[in-house]
């Protein structure tokens, strides 16, 4: 059976704030789509939550603390994403598992009979980064492709300091010294790699590779094992 990708992708990209600008990369997204299951390639894709999460866990805020409630609403609205995109699929004819699968073992086996799954979040205490990388160890798939709204992984935060730098070529230590190894970032809160998904794929041995999700060029690069426009994390 041929390998399985697995692709986490960022929440904000199915939301670009113009109008154009989202019909644009949905068209493109699903036109890879085509062409990748036409390869006979299978893929997973695992959607953040976005707006939705964000919005779900602002509102809720104000009432509870418990950060696994908080974090169950996250996944709601990871989950209300991947339904997006999955009957997105659907209805061009992609061969599309029906069901957004709640764990990684039903998305493994749904895995084994379509070419495409598309997923959420899963329990608490984790992003959707961390679904990604736990799925993609266990379908030993190449690498783990973080698809997300910023062009690489830098050395500091690029908003605060303007002299950040873009890194291209690094190790996982290297990305868990920027951005922490195994410490659950807040509910809704965000990091270019979650701190969780780092230590998991430490104790994989697996690559990760974070682009800029919103250039679709980039993702179809890095799907095809081509150099990419992005940061390579190596084991
Ligand atoms: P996301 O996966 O969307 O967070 O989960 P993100 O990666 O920071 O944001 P994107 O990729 O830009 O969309 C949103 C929230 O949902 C909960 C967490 O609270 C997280 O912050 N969540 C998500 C979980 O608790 N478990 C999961 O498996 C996924």
């Amino acid at each position: 059976m041929s390998p399985v990708h697995v692709v986490a992708l960022g929440g904000s990209l199915l939301r670009p704030e113009e109008a154009d600008a989202r019909a644009m990369w949905m068209g493109q997204l699903r036109q890879l789509m085509v062409h990748l299951e036409g390869n006979g390639r299978r893929i997973a894709l695992v959607v953040g939550g976005g707006l939705p999460a964000r919005e779900g866990i602002e509102l809720a805020k104000t009432s509870i603390s418990a950060p696994h409630r908080l974090d169950e609403i996250g996944i709601a609205g990871t989950r209300l994403n991947a339904t997006v995109l999955q009957q997105v699929l659907l209805d061009i004819g992609c061969d599309v598992a029906p069901s957004v699968p709640h764990t990684i073992d039903d998305a493994r086996s749904l895995l084994d009979d379509h070419h495409i799954v598309v997923m959420g979040g899963t329990v608490p205490g984790h992003t959707t980064d961390t679904v990604a990388v736990k799925l993609a160890a266990a379908v030993h798939a190449r690498h783990c492709i973080i698809a997300t709204n910023v062009s690489h992984v830098y050395d500091k935060d690029p908003r605060a300091n303007d002299d950040a730098k873009a890194l291209t070529d690094i190790t996982l230590a290297e990305l868990g010294a920027i951005v922490g190894v195994g410490q659950p970032l807040e509910p809704g809160a965000s990091a270019v790699v979650d701190p969780v998904a780092v230590a998991v794929a430490m104790e994989a041995g697996l690559d990760l590779a974070v682009l800029d999700g919103r250039d679709i060029r980039r993702l179809d690069d890095a799907l095809d094992g081509k150099l990419f426009d992005g940061t390579v994390i190596k084991a």
